[in-house]
């Protein structure tokens, strides 16, 4: 038997329910925060990634799915959701409009990664990008907004982890010193750190090996390395966060693992479950750099992504959503084929008229029928028999309180509607 690839998985049954049930919590915060649907290529020029997330980072060295197509151009599958935007912000010119664009996406991503509980290959972001805006106003309705998606799901006991790495002179005398403090350490960290150390010093901090040594826990911190402007910046963000009570704390350790960050960056965890690094669920930050790195103008953006994946994991878990099911509200049964034709019509009509509606494709007996609409829940069952047909009449029968009434078949659905 052909088996699905490693790291990957399959929705089905009640997980596929929640998960319809998040793209819909999702989607209307997002509507309601005002914020447009944007879909990007699953796979871009492999270029981009390495010219945004970034050559030294884990991502780029050691997880994308890359190939060559029949044209030999050098793809990639996308690992993340920030670099297409942009690219696709550029591209478009929409850097000329009036506004900040001000974006959210919801699919797929891929990235090699050693599968565990919450570490796919295969997995999906949802996430938000703002581009054009540096307004502090931004970072926080950004924050927020990811704060209150997780809270509108009942997740519990949220924080936002949050860091500044300032702006470009911040950065710069933050590395003079990290450098200054780790080479005499060198010795002690792995085998990616001392090769980190000559690329990119600050993903040493990121290091999933070495996260618990001694020396990584002394490290300088970026917050004592900021500028006057970049600390003021960071402190109106965190006002603005506390006027919207969000919960915050602010952590040094905040590095995150991809290249293209400056000043607010912040992970989100539930405290509830917050063992492992597999449980931020989500995470983002600046990237004031990023737009002119990549050939655009002199612009801004901040966004973040959630992994659905470790979502649905930790909602299977609240009480809230264990017994969740598929409710029919309205099974028709039928036995002859006249009566089929009736209920081909009826169900039709049921569907369109917003009710979920169910009937047999098995070619059961009534028995069979009765038990497939208890499995699915069915509030009402319309029943057929050629008598009542006969005289333009159905039998629609509550499935609870077992209640039936007659009803004509032309107000079969104001009825129903009436009784839901
Ligand atoms: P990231 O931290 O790499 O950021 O990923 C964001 C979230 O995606 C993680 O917190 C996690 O929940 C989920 N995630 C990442 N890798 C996996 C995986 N292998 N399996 C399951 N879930 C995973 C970014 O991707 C940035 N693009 C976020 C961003 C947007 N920054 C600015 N704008």
């Amino acid at each position: 038997m052909i088996t699905k690839p490693k790291g990957t998985t399959d929705i089905t049954g009640n997980e596929s329910i929640l998960w319809e049930y998040v793209n819909s919590v999702v989607a209307t915060m997002m509507n309601n925060y005002n914020y447009e649907f944007i879909r990007t290529p699953i796979f871009e020029a492999s270029e981009l990634y390495h010219r945004s997330v970034g050559e030294t980072s884990d991502i780029v060295q050691k997880e994308t799915y890359d190939f060559k197509d029949k044209g030999e151009r050098n793809l990639t599958l996308r690992p993340e959701g920030t670099a297409g935007v942009v690219r696709s912000y550029l591209e478009n010119k929409l850097y000329a409009e009036p506004d900040a664009k001000k974006y959210y996406y919801n699919g797929t991503m891929y990235r090699y990664e050693r599968p565990q509980t919450g570490r796919m290959r295969e997995f999906t972001q949802f996430g938000v990008e703002v581009l054009g805006s540096n307004d502090p106003i931004v970072d926080a309705e950004v924050i927020s907004l990811q704060y209150k998606i997780l809270e509108a799901l009942h997740i519990s006991n949220l924080q936002v982890n949050i860091n500044t790495l300032g702006d470009q002179e911040s950065r710069n005398n933050y590395r003079d010193a990290l450098v200054k403090y780790l080479e005499p350490h060198l010795d002690c960290l792995c085998e990616d750190c001392r090769e980190r150390f000559k690329t990119n010093p600050l993903r040493i901090l990121d290091c999933k090996v070495d996260a618990d040594s001694e020396i990584l826990k002394n490290a300088p911190k970026t917050i004592d390395y900021l500028n006057e402007e970049s600390k003021k910046r960071f402190e109106t963000v965190l006002k603005y966060l506390d006027l919207l009570e969000i919960d915050y704390e602010v952590n040094p350790k905040i590095v995150r693992g991809l290249d293209y960050y400056d000043h607010t960056v912040f992970e989100i965890v539930s405290l509830d479950n917050c063992e492992t690094k597999a449980s931020v669920l989500g995470g983002g930050g600046r990237y004031n750099k990023l737009i002119k790195e990549l050939d655009g103008p002199d612009s801004y953006g901040i966004g973040w992504a959630c992994g659905m994946d470790r979502i649905i994991n930790l909602l299977k878990e609240i009480d809230l959503y264990k017994d969740v099911k598929k409710q029919v509200e309205c099974y028709v049964m039928y036995v002859s084929e006249e009566e089929k034709l009736h209920a081909l019509e009826i169900v039709q009509d049921l569907r369109l008229n917003g009710i979920v509606t169910e009937c047999d494709n098995l070619g059961k007996g009534l028995k069979g029928q009765f038990k497939q609409a208890d499995r699915l829940n069915a509030k009402l069952l319309i029943i057929l028999n050629s008598e009542d047909l006969s005289m333009g009449l159905v039998n629609v029968k509550d499935n609870a309180t077992k209640e039936e009434e007659k009803v004509d078949i032309s107000e079969v659905v104001d009825y129903v509607l009436g009784l839901l």
